[in-house]
């Protein structure tokens, strides 16, 4: 894979440390099918390459991402794919994640949310800005959380935590988000990008069979983390062409509250 440089992602490779760029600023780098796949790509790159130690997930000022593009929920929610396994660029990339057997880096500014908080679950340090925000709102969508996050959730952050923030859809501030263990450190934002890549480049001199041997020990039984995945995608595509969950999307596009009630009939 070449280096990609498009409107909505861009992705290379500096000092042995992978970085892919979220700047799909107009639209708050809400995920497209393209920025999916490329990322599954970019990941299935660096675990190929002896010249790739870990990878780094950047946003642009004030937005990490705003998760998964409505649009996309919109168009499936019409159109499901059908068959045993669903297989779509975002599940392909959810599925791809704990398959991954180099570090992943993360550093947050501003608004992370939906898939942008459960990736957090996945990577293997996490920076924040004191401006981060971290909203999961799959119940608002009608939706339930992914990416394995009901299991490596709890895991990480203890269950009430993860109630809370993937349940609920609690927003969280970068402080939250420390102190629940998601985020190593909190940040200056001029320092942020910094600190992930130095972290990141600080990985790439060590030791590299040594490290993935860590990492993989630390990691643990990673194919219950994909048999979560598969009873989630299988949860969450069956809700997808719900009424209400049909309700939230066009209530989003729409700018407007969404009327559960009235969607249930019951308005
Ligand atoms: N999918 C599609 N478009 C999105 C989007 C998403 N997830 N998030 C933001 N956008 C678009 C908006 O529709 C808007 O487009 P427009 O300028 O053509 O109207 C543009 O990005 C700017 O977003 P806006 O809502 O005006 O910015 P904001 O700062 O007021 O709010 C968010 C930012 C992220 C809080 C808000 O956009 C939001 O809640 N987005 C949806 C998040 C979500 O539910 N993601 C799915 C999780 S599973």
């Amino acid at each position: 894979m070449t280096d990609i440089k498009t409107a909505d992602i861009q992705i290379h490779v500096d000092h042995e440390v992978q970085i892919i760029r979220l700047t799909r600023t107009e639209k708050k780098n809400a995920l497209t099918l393209d920025m999916y796949n490329a990322m599954s790509a970019a990941l299935d790159r660096a675990d190929a390459s002896h010249d790739i130690a870990c990878t780094v997930f950047l946003g642009v000022p004030g937005i990490f991402t705003a998760g998964n593009d409505i649009n996309d929920f919109v168009r499936r929610s019409k159109d499901m794919p059908t068959g045993t396994k669903i297989s779509t660029p975002s599940t392909d990339f959810i599925r791809r994640l704990p398959k991954t057997t180099k570090p992943m880096i993360a550093a947050v500014d501003g608004l992370a949310v939906g898939i942008g908080v459960t990736l957090l679950l996945h990577c293997d340090l996490v920076f924040a800005s004191p401006k981060a925000s971290l909203k999961a709102p799959f119940l608002d969508l009608g939706l339930v959380q992914e990416a394995g996050s009901s299991l490596v959730g709890p895991e990480r952050l203890g269950y009430q935590n993860a109630f809370e923030l993937l349940v609920m859809g609690a927003t969280w501030n970068a402080q939250r988000a420390y102190d629940a263990g998601l985020v190593n450190a909190i940040v200056a934002t001029d320092q942020l990008e910094t600190a992930a890549l130095t972290a990141a480049r600080h990985l790439a001199g060590k030791p590299r069979e040594a490290l993935l041997a860590a990492r993989k020990l630390l990691k643990g039984d990673t194919a219950k983390v994909s048999t979560m995945i598969e009873d989630e995608v299988h949860v969450f595509m069956k809700l997808m062409p719900s009424a209400e969950a049909r309700e939230a999307f066009a209530a989003f596009l729409e700018k407007r509250k969404p009327d559960f009630k009235k969607a249930r009939g019951h308005g």
